[in-house]
């Protein structure tokens, strides 16, 4: 059975591509804080590796080198980096972040394909009566369900032809308006509650511009027409 280390494997992201190695029938090794003292060894046996840094990691770049390091000489040849929607955006530091460990993840050496997901669908409380977000809810969005995202992973982690692809990933277009209504919920903008500079960095972006992201190439992968 192929095996398939995914760094940050406990958390929601990780346990959705689990999810969608299983429906492969391939072997997800998840891989949390624990394993990082000794990750070579952690990673030994495996074909390939999902990699997914922790929320608002201070220093991504550096965990995502670590991680390759540990899998060239681990000897996995090849990884998939979960990046984000628009990682390249200047006014958002996290973003950023992920735009120079992508570029890491290029040079590493390694056979490497790189998802760059939408705000996940799972992220909004449709559990009524009211959908509470800290930005414009008439926001244009492309949003990716997790099962979706799954699926897709287990595709180019599976499958040949992806080797030195950048797919962004979303399943639908919409807003939080729509989503709420189609809910036959109320959606309501909050103040931002300034949990973490980061964050409202990203509320007043996503309040001026939303985070649309195309379809189609989930579409494509998920063989869908
Ligand atoms: N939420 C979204 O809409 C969205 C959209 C696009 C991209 N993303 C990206 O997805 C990632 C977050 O995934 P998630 O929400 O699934 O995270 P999560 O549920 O918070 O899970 C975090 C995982 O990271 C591990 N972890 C935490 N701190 C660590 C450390 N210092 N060193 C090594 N591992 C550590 C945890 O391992 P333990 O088992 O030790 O707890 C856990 O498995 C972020 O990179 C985020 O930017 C999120």
């Amino acid at each position: 059975m192929t095996r398939i280390a995914v760094l940050g494997g406990h958390g929601k992201t990780g346990r959705a591509v689990a999810v969608g190695l299983a429906d492969r029938r391939a072997e997800a090794v998840p891989l949390g804080r624990g394993a990082w003292p000794d990750l070579p060894d952690a990673l030994a046996g495996c074909d390939a590796a999902y990699l997914i840094a922790p929320n608002l990691h201070p220093d991504e770049p550096s965990y995502v080198g670590q991680a390759l390091a540990a899998m060239s000489v681990a000897g996995v040849r090849r990884v998939v980096y979960h990046s984000v929607a628009s990682p390249y955006v200047p006014e958002m530091p996290h973003h950023l972040g992920k735009a120079v460990a992508e570029s890491r993840v290029r040079t590493s050496g390694l056979a490497w394909t790189i998802l760059q997901p939408g705000a996940y669908l799972q992220n909004l409380d449709l559990s009524g009566p009211t959908v509470r977000v800290p930005y414009d809810v008439d926001a244009p969005f492309g949003l990716l369900d997790l099962a979706d995202l799954g699926a897709a992973a287990a595709s180019v982690l599976l499958e040949d032809g992806h080797d030195g692809a950048t797919y962004e990933l979303a399943t639908r277009r919409t807003t939080t308006r729509e989503l709420a209504e189609e809910a036959g919920l109320v959606a309501e903008r909050v103040p931002d509650p300034g949990t973490h500079p980061w964050l409202s960095a990203m509320f007043d972006y996503y309040d001026r511009f939303g985070l649309p992201v195309g379809t189609l190439p989930l579409r494509a992968l998920l063989g869908k027409s």
